[in-house]
């Protein structure tokens, strides 16, 4: 029951171009370019009512889940039915849970910290999926491939959150899962979970940036499937992340998205939504970028506001410098400077996306900044005074929106939502936190 041809890889340098078929397994071009999915039907606007009406699911897990429930909208397995079980043959999920509870919140005291009104200010919880992080979203269209390819192994590098998705959703489909860590450099709280789903943890004496091209090393040599942001059809599922925010908004474009930067995945994948959305004329006003960057792991900031060489790095319709980027990376590895942030989940010093992240970032008019540990941990804590839980990474969002704002990049009257990546894993930090008085939010303990 699939519709054949409509789905196809595409090189994203535009120079370079080259097709291959979707059942391809490669993450680069030949020429070592990003691939793109794409899609050759336009699919109609009236499917934003089917999308709200499959908010109630009738017990189809597809409808359900939060990504599946769009997927008309990233139908790259070309399926063509309503058929549940003709569905499972194809899509992977976790019973539905994954994007379920994911919807964007009106938070009145992070408003207030960050200086928006409370209407004008919506964060969206990405934590609450079943392994913890907005990981699951694009985890369950990149295991969807692997299926696909019949992949017997997935491997991921991770800072954590990826590794504790791939583990689950591994552990779900009977398949086997290598996760490459950096020794002594990720949450307690995200190892444990590796463990737990029966992921195989390979240890690497380095950081993020050495575990990621460890892992692609081995992939490719062993026959492992990649589920890194690298992998095209990660971004896919990704895309829903700002599906739901939208939908949220009955489809008013609000002025700014805002996201954590590490490997820029998540940037890639709003960008990508935004370009498709925008091409298909679902919607006719583009919201921009925001991404944050913490102050220890800048490379995207750094770039991107010229403050190597005093070249601003561009997308350049294609022609970005990336000579640059090459550049930049060499002098972080003479000066021995590697990433370094409390926020481990963003500890990247080498964005794998970046070229995805540039050409997002000029379509949507975006801009990128960085935040300091100290003001991470002041976001993550007035989340928590909400009533919501989110990690130090996604505090990024909430003091970058602060920090925007106190620059009048973001003004007072714009629409903000900003996307809190994941849920605490790491339960000693707010421990930490509130046992300092110095800290903003802090509420020591009683003896
Ligand atoms: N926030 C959290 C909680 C993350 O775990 C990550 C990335 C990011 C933000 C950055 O997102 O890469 O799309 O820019 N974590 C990856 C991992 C690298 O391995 O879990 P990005």
């Amino acid at each position: 029951m699939a519709m054949k041809g409509d789905a196809y890889l595409k090189c994203i340098d535009p120079n370079c171009g080259c097709d291959y078929d979707i059942d391809s397994t490669n993450v680069q071009c030949e020429k070592g370019h990003l691939l793109d999915v794409k899609y050759k039907c336009r699919p109609s606007e009236k499917l934003k009512e089917i999308f709200y009406q499959r908010r109630n699911s009738q017990g189809n897990i597809f409808n359900e889940s939060g990504v599946w429930r769009f997927r008309e909208l990233l139908n790259f397995c070309q399926i063509d039915t309503e058929n549940i079980e003709e569905c499972s043959k194809y899509l992977v999920s976790l019973d539905g849970a994954e994007g379920r509870q994911s919807k964007p919140y009106q938070m009145t005291k992070a408003a207030e910290f960050a200086g928006l009104e409370s209407n004008n200010m919506w964060l969206q919880p990405e934590g609450y999926n079943p392994s913890g992080s907005f990981k699951d979203n694009g985890m369950a269209t990149a295991v969807t491939h692997a299926k696909m390819v019949n992949a017997k192994k997935i491997v991921c590098a991770s800072t954590g959150n990826t590794s504790a998705s791939a583990g689950m959703f591994a552990a779900n489909e009977g398949i086997n899962c290598d996760v490459y860590i950096p020794a002594g450099q990720i949450a307690p709280g995200k190892l444990s979970q590796a463990y737990q789903f029966g992921a195989q943890i390979v240890e690497v004496d380095g950081n993020f940036d050495d575990a990621l091209k460890q892992s692609l090393d081995d992939a490719h040599n062993h026959d492992g499937y990649t589920v890194n942001s690298v992998n095209p059809f990660r971004i896919e599922g990704q895309k829903t992340i700002p599906f739901r925010a939208l939908e949220y908004l009955n489809w008013e474009v609000p002025d700014w998205i805002v996201y954590p930067g590490g490997a820029l995945g998540n940037t890639s994948s709003c960008g990508k939504a935004l370009m498709e959305l925008y091409e298909w004329g679902w919607i006719k006003k583009i919201p921009r970028i925001a991404v944050i960057n913490s102050e220890g792991a800048s490379t995207l900031s750094d770039l991107y506001n010229g403050k190597f060489e005093d070249e601003e790095l561009r997308w350049n319709k294609g022609n970005p410098n990336t000579e640059l980027i090459s550049r930049y990376y060499d002098y972080l590895d003479k000066e021995g400077l590697r990433p370094k942030t409390k926020a481990t989940a963003i500890q990247i010093g080498r964005p794998a996306n970046i070229l995805k992240g540039l050409r997002a970032l000029e379509f949507t008019n975006g801009v990128a900044t960085t935040v300091s540990d100290s003001e991470m941990l002041d976001g993550m804590s007035v989340v928590g005074l909400n009533g919501f839980d989110c990690e130090m990474a996604s505090g990024a969002s909430v003091v970058g929106i602060k920090k925007l704002i106190s620059e009048e990049i973001i003004k007072k009257d714009d629409i903000v939502v900003g996307i809190l990546t994941g849920r605490q894993k790491d339960a000693m930090i707010p421990v930490d936190y509130h046992s300092n008085p110095a800290n903003k939010f802090a509420k020591p303990p009683k003896n």
